[in-house]
C-alpha cells in the first residue's frame, strides 16, 4: 500500500518526506511545532463581513439614527393604518354623553373597548377593573368623574399627577371613547366587597348616568 500524504486511514503518522512551505509560528509545546496556516480568506471575509452587517442591520433597524424605519417605527405605522381601517366604519369618536353610552350598548365595539382596557389599564385597575393600584372602576364612587363625559376626560389627561396617566396621544380618541364605554358596560359588575374599597376621595356617583336618553346631544 502507498501512503499519500492526506492518507490517515491508519493511526500511524505517515512520513512521506512532506514538508509544506508553510512558516512556522514560534509557539512551541513540548517540542511540537505548528505551522502558521491562517484561516482560507473566504472565511475571514465572511466572519468580518457578518460583523459589519450586525452593526449596519442593528443602526438601520434599532437604535433609531434611521428613526421612520425602525422595527419600532413599522410596528406603529402597521398598528395606525389597522385602527385607521377599523374605525372607517364608525369615524372619528366624539367624547360626548351620547356616543359613550351608545358605544356602552353595542356588543362588537365594547369587545374592541375590552381590549383596550386589557392591554393597557389591568396592571393599575385588575383584570375585571376591580381594582388593584388604581381603583374599583366598577362601583358607584368616583373621585374625578360626576357626569358620563367624565370618564372619556379623565382618561385622556389623567389624574392625580400622573397617578393615572394621560392616554391622549397614546392611545387613539376612538379607543378612548370606546373604553369608557367598556367600562360603563362593566358597572355594578364586581360584587359589593369585591372590588378595591373605595380611595379617599371617592365619594361622587355618575349624575347624568340614567338621565333619559333625550336630554343627551344629538349624535
Ligand atoms: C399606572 C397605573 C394606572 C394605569 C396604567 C391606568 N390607571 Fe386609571 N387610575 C390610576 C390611579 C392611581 C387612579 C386614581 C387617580 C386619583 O386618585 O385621582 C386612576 C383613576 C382612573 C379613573 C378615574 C376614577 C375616579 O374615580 O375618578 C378612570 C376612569 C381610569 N383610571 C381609567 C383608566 C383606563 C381606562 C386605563 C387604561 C387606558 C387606566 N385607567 C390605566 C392608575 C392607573
Amino acid at each position: 500500500m502507498t501512503a499519500t500524504k492526506h492518507d490517515n486511514s491508519t493511526q500511524q503518522p505517515v512520513d512521506d518526506g512532506y514538508i509544506p512551505d508553510d512558516p512556522l509560528t514560534d509557539h512551541s509545546y513540548d517540542g511540537i511545532q505548528e505551522y502558521d496556516n491562517p484561516m482560507p480568506g473566504w472565511w475571514t471575509a465572511l466572519f468580518w463581513g457578518t460583523i459589519v452587517f450586525s452593526i449596519l442591520y442593528w443602526m438601520y433597524y434599532q437604535n433609531g439614527i434611521t428613526p421612520d424605519r425602525s422595527i419600532h417605527a413599522e410596528y406603529s405605522r402597521a398598528v395606525a393604518a389597522n385602527l385607521r381601517k377599523q374605525f372607517a366604519k364608525i369615524g372619528d369618536l366624539n367624547g360626548d354623553r351620547a356616543t359613550i353610552l351608545k358605544y356602552s350598548k353595542d356588543p362588537e365595539w365594547l369587545n374592541f373597548g375590552k381590549v383596550v382596557f386589557q392591554t393597557n389599564c389591568t396592571a393599575c385597575h385588575g383584570n375585571n377593573a376591580e381594582g388593584r393600584v388604581g381603583p374599583n372602576l366598577t362601583d358607584d364612587k368616583w373621585k374625578n368623574v360626576k357626569k358620563v363625559e367624565d370618564i372619556v376626560k379623565v382618561i385622556q389627561k389623567g389624574a392625580n399627577g400622573n397617578a393615572m396617566p394621560a392616554w391622549e396621544g397614546k392611545l387613539h380618541q376612538n379607543e378612548i371613547v370606546l373604553v369608557a364605554s367598556y367600562l360603563l358596560s362593566i358597572h355594578g359588575s364586581v360584587p359589593p366587597g369585591q372590588g378595591l374599597p373605595s380611595i379617599p376621595g371617592e365619594t361622587h356617583v355618575i349624575s347624568d348616568l340614567d338621565a333619559p336618553a333625550k336630554e343627551a346631544k344629538t349624535e
